[in-house]
């Protein structure tokens, strides 16, 4: 079975690009704890109407909330899983392995990368919430404008994709990123990607990672 893959990186290093190309073309399944956190707002509920706000402002949603939603959305069993934006945190990472993997074959990917050059592409993305497409208005632009090529449904474009909010979003992934590495590097569990080169070139660089496991 293919190993679990976390990806680890910074606001717009490209892991929900990644995680779609695994997905379409070596059948993993994919969780995001962001998309999960989305969905839950869309649904209006008053646990929704809490985390708008959160998430808005860039800040990170508690622990308990977000394990609450992970393993609700998650059945590891026979399944080979990219988990997307969790962890956030080093309580986070202890978490998953704990309550999560349970000892299952994975791997931590890190999306290393120059944080200056990813404002860029965060302002310019717009999303497909339902086929799950993610757009660059300069680097992928969709063909015909705002709408999604695959299932032609309304581009998105996230409210916490402005400016502001990702230097927040930015700063606290620097406070927290160093532990998280240091724990899976020191379990031998840790890989590196250059996240600035091509989302062509990172997917290959990817798939030569998990084959060589
Ligand atoms: P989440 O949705 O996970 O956002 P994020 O981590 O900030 O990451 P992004 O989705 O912004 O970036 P990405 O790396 O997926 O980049 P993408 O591939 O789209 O989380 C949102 C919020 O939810 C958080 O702020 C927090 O509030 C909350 N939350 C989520 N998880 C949580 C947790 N575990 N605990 C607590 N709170 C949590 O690419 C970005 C753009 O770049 C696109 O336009 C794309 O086309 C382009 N691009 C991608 N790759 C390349 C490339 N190689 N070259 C050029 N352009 C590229
Ligand atoms: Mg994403």
């Amino acid at each position: 079975m293919k190993p679990q893959l976390i990806l680890i990186g910074a606001p717009g290093s490209g892991k929900g690009t990644q995680a779609k190309n695994l997905i379409d073309e070596m059948g993993y399944n994919h969780i995001s704890t962001g998309d999960l956190l989305r969905a839950e707002i869309a649904k209006g509920s008053e646990l929704g109407q809490k985390l708008k706000s959160i998430l808005d402002a860039g800040n990170l949603v508690d622990d308990a909330t977000v394990l609450e939603l992970l393993n609700a959305n998650c059945e590891l069993e026979g399944k080979s899983y990219i988990f997307d934006g969790y962890p956030r945190n080093l309580e986070q990472a202890k978490a998953l392995d704990e309550h999560v993997l349970k000892g299952a074959n994975s791997m931590a990917i890190y999306f290393d990368i120059d944080l200056e050059i990813l404002i860029e592409r965060i302002v310019n993305r717009r999303t497909a919430p339902k086929s799950g497409e993610i757009y660059n208005l300069i680097t992928r632009p969709p063909k015909v404008p705002g709408k999604c090529d695959v299932s032609g449904e309304d581009l998105v474009h996230r409210k916490d994709d402005n400016e502001d909010t990702v230097r927040n979003r930015m700063n606290i992934f620097k406070e927290n990123v160093d532990p998280i590495l240091e724990y899976y590097e020191g379990q031998g569990r840790l890989q590196r990607v250059n996240a600035a080169s091509s989302a062509v070139e990172v997917f290959e660089l990817i798939k030569k990672i998990i084959d060589n496991k």
